[in-house]
């Protein structure tokens, strides 16, 4: 599954448990989505992954970024002083209404009201939650976020010269195909709004790592729905997933109560994606090691944390040896930067960026 350029840097890495971005892999594939989306913005969801280097490739060819909180926009705008940047998130605090942005995405009438208080100026997009079905979403983000038809009535009075009514902002789920995302944009697009942000979400399979969520078909509804006004996304998984690398080696085999186990150094404090998901962490052995080990059965690969939730894979059929490297793919966003590094202060992966 992982082809041989990423596996040849692999097994030149030296210390393993380690993250391995293949950053041509990621121009090639932001290169691509960006030419399906014609006229539409594209701002990267900078929550999925901040690796400053995988940023720097991102910025050729997003219209901006969005952060969702002080820390996130201190990082961004450190690096990039002149591409735009979108704050949001819920729970923001005064000093994070204070932050200065291209857009504000304000989440309730409160929000609105404090940020009126800080006097200062702001462009806003206000974030609708509509109660829209989602079907097949992976997560779906209703509940707390954004406001009702309701919340944005109240909040529509309060808009002036200063603190100005830019357009609408959504981000209804995750793990959605383009068909469904259409049907969304269309129904948000019923809105009066000359700017929308339509949100992320576009669907990530780690079942079938080489399908894409289809860019053109998107792009192309999108045209279809726009009517001369102005559409923004903000992806962030399906921008960098692909790009990622977990590299370790596998430190035991063994048989309990019938069940093969192949345990390897790091986890999922490092990986914690197939925890959260519940899936298996798509992987390529290479056969580094000759040890003892088991050939063409299930296998479940844990990490080294004592917890029965440190699981990479469950009941996988393979072969694997103790010694062996296991690359870990798709593991270029919500990977690293959403696990519980500490817990057992085992060593943190060494970073490596494949340049060419
Ligand atoms: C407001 C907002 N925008 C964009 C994203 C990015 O979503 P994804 O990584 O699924 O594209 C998220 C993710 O939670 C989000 O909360």
């Amino acid at each position: 599954m992982i082809g041989p350029r990423v596996l040849e840097a692999a097994l030149r890495l030296g210390e393993v448990p380690a993250y391995l971005y293949d950053l041509p892999a990621l121009d090639e594939h932001v290169k691509s989505v960006r030419a399906a989306l014609g006229d539409v913005e594209l701002y990267y969801a900078v929550k999925a992954n901040p690796d400053p280097e995988l940023l720097r490739v991102l910025a050729a060819y997003v219209d901006g970024f969005e952060v969702s909180s002080a820390g996130e926009h201190a990082h961004v705008t450190a690096l990039f002083q002149d591409l735009p940047v979108a704050l949001g998130g819920p729970g923001k605090t005064d000093a994070e209404l204070r932050l200065p942005h291209h857009r504000l995405h304000v989440e309730s009438p409160n929000e609105l009201r404090r940020l009126l208080a800080t006097g200062l100026e702001a462009d806003v997009l206000l974030r609708l939650n509509p109660g829209l079905p989602v079907e097949g979403a992976a997560l779906t983000m209703s509940g707390p976020f954004g406001m009702d038809e309701d919340g944005i009535a109240e909040c529509l009075p309060m808009f002036g010269d200063r603190v100005r009514l830019r357009g609408l902002h959504a981000h209804l789920a995750s793990g959605l195909e383009a068909p469904q995302l259409l049907e969304l944009a269309r129904a948000l697009l019923a809105h009066p709004y000359e700017e929308v942000n339509l949100g992320g979400g576009m669907a990530v399979s780690y079942v079938t790592p080489h399908t894409r969520f289809d860019w053109a078909a998107y792009g192309a509804g999108l045209a279809e729905h726009a009517r001369g006004r102005r559409l923004r996304i903000e992806p962030g998984r399906a921008l960098t997933v692909y790009c990622g690398h977990y590299v370790t080696r596998v430190v035991d085999v063994k048989r309990v109560r019938g069940e093969a186990y192949a345990v390897v150094l790091g986890g999922t404090h490092h990986l914690r994606t197939p925890a959260t998901k519940g899936h298996d962490q798509p992987f390529t052995i290479v056969p580094t090691g000759g040890g003892p080990g088991v050939a063409d059965e299930p296998v479940t690969f844990v990490g080294q944390l004592c917890t029965p939730k440190d699981v990479l894979a469950r009941k996988v059929v393979t072969t694997v040896r103790v010694g062996d490297t296991v690359v870990f793919g798709m593991a270029g966003a919500y990977a690293w930067n959403i696990s519980h590094h500490d817990f057992l202060m085992h060593p943190k992966p060494a970073f490596h960026h494949l340049r060419a």
